[in-house]
């Protein structure tokens, strides 16, 4: 696996607060990292620096070999970073529109083709792609914010709480999707406290006061009692069901 992101020592804050005291994470071409981290930790903040939608304070953030610490959003997206943030869509535009922003960097005939294929994996999307987005339900309305970050057709997704506000049927269903990209060859960094993610990733971080603390596998994680007591509320004879 090759290097795909890379961020070394980044700082981040928000005002006199600082937030991202030197992350240091990479995410490898075809690889899928699950961040953890509990309330207030840093990962939003961490995605939006990712992103340049905040400004980092010191440290580098470098994407298939080039740095990219000070540049626009958009130039970070046309080099093949897309984010999936929690509210990533608009409401009073239709299915189809929403989708369509996904690729307003994408040469048109590239979005039309790649809008043919994201209906064929969401058919959900297809059948509603007329209709306002705020119509449909909280579980489409994560298809539909997937579906738009992947119209960008990005080289790596960075996806914030994809499971928030989900029950857990549809939590499986947006982890099918995933597993199905994952497989055509995307690498994903998703930020997520539900344990069901766990199974989508090669490696594992916790990300704590700003700081990543521990990086292994799922099953690295699993076996240790106080990451799993820390999160997933679980005691020593409970065990992870992915
Ligand atoms: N726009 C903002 N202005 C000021 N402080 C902020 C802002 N956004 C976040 N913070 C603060 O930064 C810290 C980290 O927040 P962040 O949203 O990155 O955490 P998180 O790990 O994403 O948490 P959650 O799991 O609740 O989404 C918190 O103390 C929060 O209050
Ligand atoms: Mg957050």
């Amino acid at each position: 696996m090759t290097g795909l992101l890379r961020t070394e020592r980044l700082e981040a804050g928000y005002g006199t607060m600082q937030v991202l005291w030197g992350v240091d994470l990479n995410v490898s071409g075809n690889e899928t990292v699950v961040l953890l981290g509990s309330n207030g930790a840093g990962k939003t903040t961490f995605m939006k620096c990712l992103m340049g939608l905040l400004p980092s304070r010191a440290g580098t953030v470098t994407f298939r070999g080039e740095e990219i610490t000070g540049l626009t959003t958009r130039a970070r997206v046309e080099r093949g970073l897309s984010f999936m943030s929690e509210l990533g869509i608009f409401p009073d535009l239709s299915v189809a529109e929403n989708i369509d922003l996904g690729a307003l960097f994408r040469p048109r005939a590239d979005a039309k083709r790649r809008a043919a294929e994201l209906f064929e994996l969401f058919p959900v999307l297809k059948e509603k792609r007329r209709q306002a987005a705020g119509g449909l339900s909280g579980g489409q309305r994560k298809m539909l914010g997937i579906a738009k970050a992947l119209a960008a057709e990005p080289k790596l997704l960075v996806m914030d709480e994809p499971s928030a506000g989900l029950s857990p049927l549809f939590v499986a269903t947006v982890i099918r999707s995933l597993a199905e990209c994952r497989a055509g060859g995307l690498s994903l960094l998703i930020a997520e406290q539900n344990v069901k993610f766990l199974e989508l990733g090669d490696r594992v971080f916790t990300m704590e006061g700003g700081r990543v603390h521990f990086g292994g596998t799922p099953a690295e994680i699993q076996a240790d009692d106080g990451l799993r007591r820390a999160y997933f509320g679980l005691g020593q004879d409970d065990h992870v069901r992915a």
